[in-house]
C-alpha cells in the first residue's frame, strides 16, 4: 500500500477531493496530513475522514523535523494541495520524482516566487488572458519547474473577476488532481 502525505496551508478543498477519492483504494492510503497552519481549515477535512495530521512550524520545516516525521510514517509520496511555503531542498531529496505539486494556472506562465493563489488569478484577470488553467508537476528545487505532466485549460471571458476564475480553476483541480496522482503511483 502506497503511502501519502497531503502538505497543505489552508482550507484544503483539493486534499478532501484527494482523501475521498483514496478512502477505499487497495492501492494507497493518505495516511498523513500536515500543516504549517493551526488553524488551517484543511485539519477540519482530515478528521472528518479520520486521516492523521499533524503541524509544523517553518522552523521545523527547515531544519528537517518534518521530513524525519514523513520518514517516520514511513510516507511513500508528498503531495503539495495548496501549501504555500518553499520546500526545503533536503525535503526534495528525500522523495525523488515522488513530489507533485498542484499550480492554478497554465505554467510556465504565471508561476514563480510569490505567484499563489489569489495572486495568480488577479495577475491573470489583469493580463486580460482569454483561458486559464491547472499545471500539476513534479516538484523539484526551482519555484515551479519541475517537470510538467498534466494541465487542463478552461476559457475566461471579459466578465471573469478573481473570484469567478477561482472557481474554474477549483473545479478542474477537483476533477483532475486526485485522478492524475493515482496515475503516477
Ligand atoms: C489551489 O488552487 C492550489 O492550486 C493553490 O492553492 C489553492 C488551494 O486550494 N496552490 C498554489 O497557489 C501553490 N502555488 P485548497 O486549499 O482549497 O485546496
Amino acid at each position: 500500500m502506497t503511502r501519502i502525505a497531503i502538505l497543505a496551508s489552508g482550507s484544503g478543498s483539493n486534499a478532501e477531493k484527494i482523501m475521498e477519492f483514496f478512502k477505499n483504494s487497495t492501492k494507497a492510503k493518505i495516511a498523513l496530513i500536515a500543516s504549517n497552519k493551526s488553524d488551517a481549515f484543511v485539519l477540519e477535512r482530515a478528521k472528518k475522514f479520520g486521516v492523521p495530521s499533524l503541524t509544523f512550524s517553518k522552523k521545523e520545516l527547515d531544519s528537517g523535523i518534518l521530513l524525519e516525521k514523513l520518514l517516520t510514517e514511513k510516507i511513500d509520496w508528498v503531495i503539495l494541495a495548496g501549501f504555500l511555503l518553499k520546500i526545503p531542498a533536503e525535503l526534495i531529496r528525500a522523495f525523488p520524482e515522488r513530489m507533485v505539486n498542484i499550480h492554478p494556472a497554465l505554467l510556465p506562465s504565471y508561476g514563480g516566487k510569490g505567484m499563489y493563489g489569489h495572486h495568480v488569478h488577479e495577475a491573470v484577470k489583469a493580463a486580460g488572458e482569454t483561458q486559464t488553467g491547472i499545471t500539476i508537476h513534479l516538484v523539484n528545487e526551482h519555484y515551479d519547474e519541475g517537470k510538467i505532466v498534466f494541465q487542463a485549460a478552461t476559457p475566461l471571458v471579459p466578465e471573469d473577476t478573481p473570484e469567478t476564475i477561482a472557481a474554474k480553476v477549483h473545479e478542474l483541480e477537483h476533477r483532475y488532481f486526485p485522478e492524475v496522482i493515482d496515475s503516477l503511483l
